[in-house]
């Protein structure tokens, strides 16, 4: 399928690894130009050389925290005019609820809720006068199911949820089509940190782990990086303008629910 927007610009945030690598590579295989961003230079000018040779697209890497304000300025400077915004971020730490205090809240919220909201700020307007925008929010499952864990992240991510849910109505008369995509477990450096976290907490191996979550999905595997990415550049893509506001969730199954 021609996904109809081979020479439009996206900025992917945190895309040297995981998700955001996915999601930029599938964009860059409809002809879409990027800029990637990540804090670590080396793996990030890794993606961003591995692109371009496989692409032929326009990569530019800007290395900077995207939850840092100067950083974000950075990336948003070198970015100029988007036409497609994927945000992202690293997840917070796991943990249990008597463990977070007020500081680890706002650090959360900071980063998967605040950040992204400053993203769309900058961009939409423009996106809006140019009467064409895509904006792809990267949150979690744990936004459909708690994840009991991952507390901090299931309280940030549920108030981006809610922003978008009001925005994305406001800005899709401007043609700016805003959805948020929903992982479930992927094989990625994040999924392998906490399954060797749960592993050490519990006295078993990785493996172990692993092949007892694969149990609880339907599909019995994790999802990989470049079915996520598929998804993330068919919600870019012209194709998803009636799309707007919506939450779509890449779980295999895991979350048992009609709806
Ligand atoms: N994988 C899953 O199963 C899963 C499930 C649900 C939700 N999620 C969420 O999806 C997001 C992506 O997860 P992932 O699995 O792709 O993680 P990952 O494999 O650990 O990759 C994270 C990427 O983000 C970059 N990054 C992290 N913090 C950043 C920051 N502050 N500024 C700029 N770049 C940053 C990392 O590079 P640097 O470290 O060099 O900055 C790396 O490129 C996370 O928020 C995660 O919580 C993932």
């Amino acid at each position: 399928m021609d996904l109809g927007i081979r020479g439009k610009r996206a900025l992917v945030c945190a895309s040297s690894k995981g998700l955001g690598r996915g999601s930029a590579k599938a964009l860059a295989e409809a002809g879409v130009d990027l800029v990637l961003n990540a804090r670590g230079a080396e793996a990030l000018e890794a993606t961003a050389q591995a692109i371009r040779d496989r692409y032929n697209v326009q990569v530019t890497a800007v290395a900077a925290d995207i939850t840092d304000p100067d950083g974000r300025a950075r990336v948003l400077d070198a970015a100029g005019d988007l036409d497609i915004l994927v945000t992202n971020a690293g997840g917070p730490p796991p943990g249990v609820w008597s463990d977070w205090g007020r500081e680890d809240f706002l650090a959360a919220i900071e980063a998967n809720m605040l950040t992204p909201i400053a993203l769309m700020s900058a961009v939409m307007p423009g996106m809006a006068e140019r009467g064409w925008g895509r904006v792809v929010n990267i949150t979690s499952q744990s936004v459909k199911a708690p994840i009991a864990a991952l507390g901090l992240s299931n309280s940030a991510r549920a108030g981006l949820t809610g922003y978008v849910a009001g925005t994305a109505r406001q800005v899709a008369p401007s043609g700016v089509i805003v959805n948020n995509l929903l992982p479930g477990a992927h094989d990625t450096d994040r999924i392998e940190a906490l399954d060797s976290a749960a592993a050490q907490k519990q006295g078993k191996t990785r493996d172990e782990i692993r092949a007892a979550k694969f149990q609880t999905i339907p599909a019995r595997r994790y999802g990989t990086a470049a079915e996520f990415g598929a998804m993330c550049a068919f919600l870019c893509s012209q194709h998803a303008g009636y799309i707007v506001g919506q939450n779509i969730l890449l779980d295999g199954g895991g979350i048992n629910a009609t709806l």
